[in-house]
């Protein structure tokens, strides 16, 4: 033993006895998580996938880091109701069960969307919206059943996800729930969830809406529903965004608008895109076939920097805005896991979280903590006014 310790040194030694953690059981350099670091100021959370939490050294990791949990597919309308009638909750409830033993938080992502939904709901045989009481009496069906079911389990839902046109000109995105039931939709959704749970939180969810055009879109939904008389808790911005781009400044004003309207903002989706890309915002129907993959063999030190620079810059944003920001949740736990290692191209190499593929921290991941320990920052509890 005494030889192996000289070669390989105590510290990697214990890793390679114990292998499913580093040897000081932490995530990075020191002790600090993310989750000490927000304390009670607001969540931050990460999307996974059940088949994850079968990783022991992943599962620890996410248990001591964050304090919410979203589903990244497994609450879809898809995933739970594929066929009509059959609901699949197995995957689902392995999230929720994870997140109960470890005094996580749950979001419940999505009661309707107009990806990853069943055809069954919204269009007949031959791909004809169905009419529109067939529609809510499918909408109100999957919201019912699904919000019940995670009832005192799931804190909040986005209850409709990107219903917003991308656009100019036009308001909401014509999507099969939208022709067959109409624009009154995002409302009847409202409805049935607060019906089938009125304890439960709702939210709008939707990304790009920190951008000026839908940002007024956005203002305007949300007045809509307020005028409808329906309960909204928060907008959720997605926050899929680039190094460069959005500007904090242009995220700031969006955040202080949708708060003026009396709404909680919460940072959903969080990750930072690194690779070169046709557009921004987060359409997942707008693939691209051209390929770079330049950093296959890792980040080089400046992108790096500049990643941790970004994270630090939007991390202090939100500390800023503690009070109106009530969450922060990100899109996957590590670079292996982010969807953007296959979204806009397929099978590329992207770095856009905490932790890299081999679960170290990276400086991102530093700069994040020191943004939320930074308590000298002006707090801004009440909501933001203008
Ligand atoms: C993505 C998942 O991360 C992928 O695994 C899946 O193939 C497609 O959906 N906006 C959303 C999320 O609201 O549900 C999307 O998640 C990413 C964009």
């Amino acid at each position: 033993m005494q030889i192996l310790k000289l070669l390989f040194g105590s510290a990697l030694l214990a890793m390679m006895m114990n292998h499913a953690t580093p040897a000081n059981g932490q995530d990075g350099p020191s002790a600090a998580t993310l989750r000490q670091a927000a304390g009670d100021r607001m969540l931050i959370g990460a999307a996974i996938m059940s088949r994850q939490l079968d990783n022991a050294e992943l599962a620890g990791l996410i248990a001591r880091q964050f304090n919410s949990l979203t589903g990244e597919n497994e609450f879809k309308p898809d995933s739970l109701q594929h066929e009509r009638g059959k609901f699949t909750f197995a995957a689902a409830d392995k999230i929720a069960d994870f997140a109960q033993k470890n005094g996580m938080k749950l979001i419940g992502h999505n009661l309707l969307w107009h990806q990853q939904t069943p055809p069954w709901m919204f269009v007949d045989d031959k791909k004809k919206p169905l009419p529109r009481d067939q529609a809510l009496a499918n909408l109100k069906q999957h919201i019912d059943a699904v919000v019940k079911h995670f009832h005192g389990k799931v804190i909040g839902w986005d209850v409709v996800n990107e219903a917003i046109s991308d656009k100019e000109g036009e308001y909401l995105r014509p999507t099969p729930a939208q022709k067959a039931i109409g624009d009154d939709y995002i409302i009847k959704a409202f409805e049935f969830a607060h019906a089938a749970d009125p304890d439960v939180q709702l939210y709008y969810n939707d990304y790009s809406i920190e951008g000026p055009g839908k940002r007024e879109k956005t203002i305007r939904l949300i007045k809509e529903l307020k005028a409808a008389g329906v309960k909204i808790d928060a907008v959720g911005i997605q926050g899929h965004w680039l190094l460069e781009q959005p500007a904090t400044q242009v995220i700031d004003d969006a955040i202080r608008a949708f708060a003026d309207l009396g709404v909680k903002v919460m940072i959903t989706e969080l990750d930072v895109d690194v690779l070169p890309r046709q557009h921004a915002g987060a359409d997942v129907s707008a693939t691209q076939r051209s390929v770079t993959d330049p950093y296959k063999r890792g980040l080089p030190p400046q992108i790096q920097e500049k990643l941790a620079r970004r994270y630090r810059e939007l991390f202090e944003l939100f500390s800023r805005r503690q009070g109106t920001v009530t969450r922060v949740t990100f899109w996957g736990t590590h670079d292996g896991a982010s969807w953007l290692n296959n979204w806009p191209a397929r099978s590329r190499t992207n770095h856009p979280l905490l932790w890299d593929r081999q679960l170290q921290p990276k400086p991102a991941f530093t700069a994040v903590i020191e943004a939320l320990s930074d308590r000298s920052a002006p707090a801004s509890s009440a909501p933001a006014s203008r």
